[in-house]
């Protein structure tokens, strides 16, 4: 694995998470290895649990992990080449990114779509970017479409707590929010159990939030929640704003949130949401504090993904 910025990155999704589930019975069994090295993690946006998940998991493999704010501490960086960059943007993505692969063995990166223009975001032209300029080894910590760190732990965490020896039912369903959200982790999670082929997946959304087919074609996809959450064993809760008329909100019917009522129509789902999550808006606190929610052991495990990620690229 040279970069991870998704499932197209990894040949065998299994032989990643038995990785990471090694590292989550023993997490320094690995200690050494990322000794002398360092990873530099450059956070565009705000994060707790991919920015806090990283390092530790970095330190667990004895590697340095050293975090830069840049939307908060740094200035705006120019992407677009050939930029004349007489507006806003302070430095460009071609100087900056070089040094930083000078200072790092690894760079991990988190940037956001603007929700303005699909062509641009679906171009993820941020992180190609670092890819193109840094010329050392990059970690999408999310991207403007994708977040295959948390598709990772999804998978984990499906793994781990599924002990039937059949396929489970995964369904992701949508619910509500208060701002556009990026499709990211909708479409990620799409792509990740796509590829991983050992779910039945259905796909749950109200009309106009259909997202990109290059990441659900094989999933079930049907606008009545009800029918969705039948028989599931696991539902995964998670908000996107439009793909086809970008980044906007239509629908935004609170009956589409996640209820202990809803619950009754599964097999004892487990409830799963990447985090954080907007109580009572998208999922009630009966649910979110009750005994099928498993969203703090789904954060927990961010540890053994990301531990399980470096190692592969450092062992490159
Ligand atoms: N789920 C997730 O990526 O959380 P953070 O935004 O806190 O990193």
């Amino acid at each position: 694995m040279k970069n991870f910025i998704s499932s197209g990155d990894i040949s065998d999704i299994n032989a990643l998470v038995k990785r990471a589930l090694e590292y989550k019975s023993n997490p320094l069994k690995d200690k050494s290895l990322g000794s002398g090295k360092r990873i530099g993690l450059l956070f565009l946006n705000p994060s707790m649990r991919t920015r806090l998940s990283t390092q530790i998991a970095a330190q667990n493999l004895g590697m340095e992990a050293i975090v830069f704010n840049v939307g908060q501490d740094g200035w705006a960086i120019e992407f677009e080449d050939e930029a004349i960059m007489s507006g806003s943007t302070a430095e460009h993505v071609r100087d900056a990114a070089p040094i930083l692969g000078n200072y790092f063995d690894v760079l991990g990166i988190r940037t956001f779509p603007l929700l303005q223009n699909k062509t641009e975001d679906y171009s993820e032209l941020y992180i190609q970017q670092f890819i193109k300029y840094a010329g050392i080894p990059v970690i999408s910590l999310e991207s403007a479409t994708l977040h295959p760190l948390q598709s990772l732990t999804d998978v984990i965490t499906i793994r781990e707590s599924f002990t039937e020896n059949r396929k489970p039912k995964v369904v992701l369903t949508w619910a509500p929010h208060v701002k556009a959200l990026p499709q990211c982790v909708a479409n990620s999670f799409s792509q990740w159990i796509n590829k991983w082929g050992e779910a039945d997946f259905v796909i749950s959304h109200p009309e106009d939030y259909e997202l990109d087919v290059k990441f659900t074609a094989g999933a079930t996809i049907t606008h009545n929640q009800s029918e969705a959450l039948h028989n599931a064993d696991f539902v995964y809760i998670k908000n996107w704003s439009t793909y086809t008329d970008y980044g906007r909100i239509y629908c935004n019917d609170p009956a589409w949130m996640m209820t202990n009522e809803k619950l009754d129509l599964t097999q004892n789902a487990k409830v799963m949401h990447c985090l954080p999550v907007r109580r009572n808006v998208e999922v009630s606190d009966e649910i979110l504090d009750g005994p099928n929610s498993i969203v703090t052991a789904q954060a927990s495990n961010r540890v053994w993904a990301a531990q399980a990620v470096l190692s592969e690229i450092l062992k490159n």
